[in-house]
């Protein structure tokens, strides 16, 4: 398989690792992704009152993260076009005021300037269209509120960029295979080997209307947070 999928395909590919993402992700990261969620939601800058969307939102972790720092004082709404993602985070957010909808993050069925922060985890790297999922990101956004990236990356120095090799290209896929999905989990390393670096995606945000752009990569550089403002 290689790294570039239909949509249908990603789709249908989420749909059937829905039941293993949330035990892969805890496995691939020893747990550290929780915490790299927490810094995307900080990064969001979200004030009391606020409207916060999580775009790809699978299991929902992020929105979960998002609605924590609100504690009831806001709205977070989450999209993701995986049926069977959308339900369990549903089951797993139950007594969190979140509101998971089905939709497509190339166009969002939300109005100009609706949210004050739009989130997206380990999405991005999954869009047919990368610029067509910021620029969406940026429109629901009103001026001033963030547009916040989490996103794994490919190190470019080594050792880090040995160990990266290692891991992503071997024990991932087998991981995969020992969990019953091997195409899903050599999809992955190839989706992040295509994605832009660090610095090509601030330019593509830039692109796509965000000014005041900052990243910052962590894990070794294995992680990039990445956000902007929306003009
Ligand atoms: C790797 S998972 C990330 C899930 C979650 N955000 C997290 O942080 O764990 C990628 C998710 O993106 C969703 N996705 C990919 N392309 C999408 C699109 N165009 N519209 C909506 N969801 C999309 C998939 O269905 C999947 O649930």
């Amino acid at each position: 398989m290689t790294g570039t999928l239909e949509e249908t395909q990603v789709r249908a590919m989420f749909d059937r690792i829905a039941g293993l993402y949330d035990r892969m992700n805890t496995v691939m990261t020893a747990g550290l992704h929780h915490q790299w969620r927490r810094r995307a939601v900080e990064l969001a800058q979200l004030g009391p009152g606020a409207r916060a969307l999580d775009v790809a939102t699978g299991t929902g972790d992020l929105a979960i993260a998002l609605a924590d720092r609100l504690r009831g004082d806001g709205e977070v709404v989450a999209v993701d076009f995986s049926e069977r993602m959308l339900e369990l985070a549903r089951a797993k957010a139950d007594s969190l005021p979140i509101r998971f909808e089905s939709a497509n993050a190339l166009a969002l069925p939300f109005a100009d300037d609706e949210f004050d922060a739009a989130t997206v985890g380990f999405g991005a790297r999954n869009f047919s269209d990368l610029d067509q999922g910021l620029r969406e990101m940026v429109r629901v956004v009103r001026p001033g509120g963030r547009v916040v990236v989490l996103e794994i990356t490919t190190p470019r120095r080594a050792p880090l960029s040995r160990f990266f090799g290692l891991w992503f290209d071997h024990l991932v896929p087998a991981l995969g295979r020992a969990a019953g999905d091997a195409q899903a989990y050599s999809y992955l390393p190839s989706s992040v080997r295509r994605f832009p670096s660090a610095d090509e995606l601030a330019a593509v945000m830039w692109r796509c209307g965000l000014v005041e752009i900052r990243y910052w990569l962590t894990a070794g550089g294995i992680i990039a947070l990445h956000v902007g403002v929306a003009r």
